[in-house]
């Protein structure tokens, strides 16, 4: 299964990026700038090979990692990922597409949940693409340590959506070392999970920890 991390040149798509590839999957790296893109897979690869994985990461633009995958992660800053998912809705038609998406706002020193008016990132993403498959998931993970390949970690994900493509979503979460996905509901289940991050970064900055997740227990 071909997966693109789109915007996995940035700070969540690079543990994704790195431990799809490990996990199995074909991952597509992608970006607006394909020469951006085939030097981030490139370092991936590099770093891949200290671990002692010869993964080939392929890398490709945004528009062209839509077109080749089956799976697409949006991981792009929520400013942005509304007008990419538009721009991209003709070649994401019929695919799984996953969102990562926290919109968020700060007040003074305080992180606050900001959904758009269709009541989360995702559900507003499933309205662009009215033709593919959206599910919701990663809101959670710490991208800091995601990255770090020698991190150790369990972590839960819920994941959101209509089951088909929860179920697909699902198994790609599991696959990765240290995740666990959990079932999180529908679509509309996902202002639930995304409100959480904001909580998460709020209790991190005042208890001066770092790289706070979730668990069920
Ligand atoms: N950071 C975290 O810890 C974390 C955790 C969970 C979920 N998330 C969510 O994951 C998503 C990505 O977060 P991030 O921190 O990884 O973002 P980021 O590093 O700031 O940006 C990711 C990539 O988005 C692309 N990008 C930047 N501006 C863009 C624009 N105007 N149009 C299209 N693409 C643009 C860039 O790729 P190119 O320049 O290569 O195109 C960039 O490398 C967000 O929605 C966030 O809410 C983040």
């Amino acid at each position: 299964m071909k997966i693109a991390v789109l915007g996995g040149t940035g700070n969540i798509g690079v543990g994704l990026s790195m431990r799809l590839s490990i996990a199995g999957y074909d991952v597509i790296v992608g970006s607006r700038n394909k020469e951006k893109a085939k030097e981030k897979a490139r370092e991936y690869e590099t770093i891949l090979k200290s671990m002692g994985y010869e993964n080939e990461i392929e890398y490709a633009d945004n528009r062209r990692a839509s077109e080749l995958c089956d799976v697409a992660i949006l991981a792009i800053p929520c400013e942005h990922v509304f007008s990419t998912a538009e721009s991209l809705k003709d070649v994401l038609e019929g695919k799984i597409v996953v969102s990562p998406a926290v919109p968020m706002k700060k007040e003074g020193k305080t992180f606050y949940y900001s959904p758009p008016p269709e009541g989360s990132a995702a559900e507003k993403i499933a309205s662009i693409l009215h033709n593919s498959q959206v599910a919701s998931a990663f809101h959670t993970i710490p991208a800091k340590k995601f990255a770090d390949m020698k991190a150790v970690f369990s972590w839960d994900v819920p994941v959101c959506g209509e089951k088909s493509a929860k179920e697909v979503v699902m198994e790609i979460v599991n696959s990765i070392d240290g995740l666990r996905a959990l079932d999180a509901g529908p679509l509309s289940s996902s202002r639930l999970v995304e409100s959480v991050t904001p909580l998460l970064i709020n209790v991190a900055i005042r208890a001066g920890m770092r790289d706070l997740s979730i668990k069920f227990v």
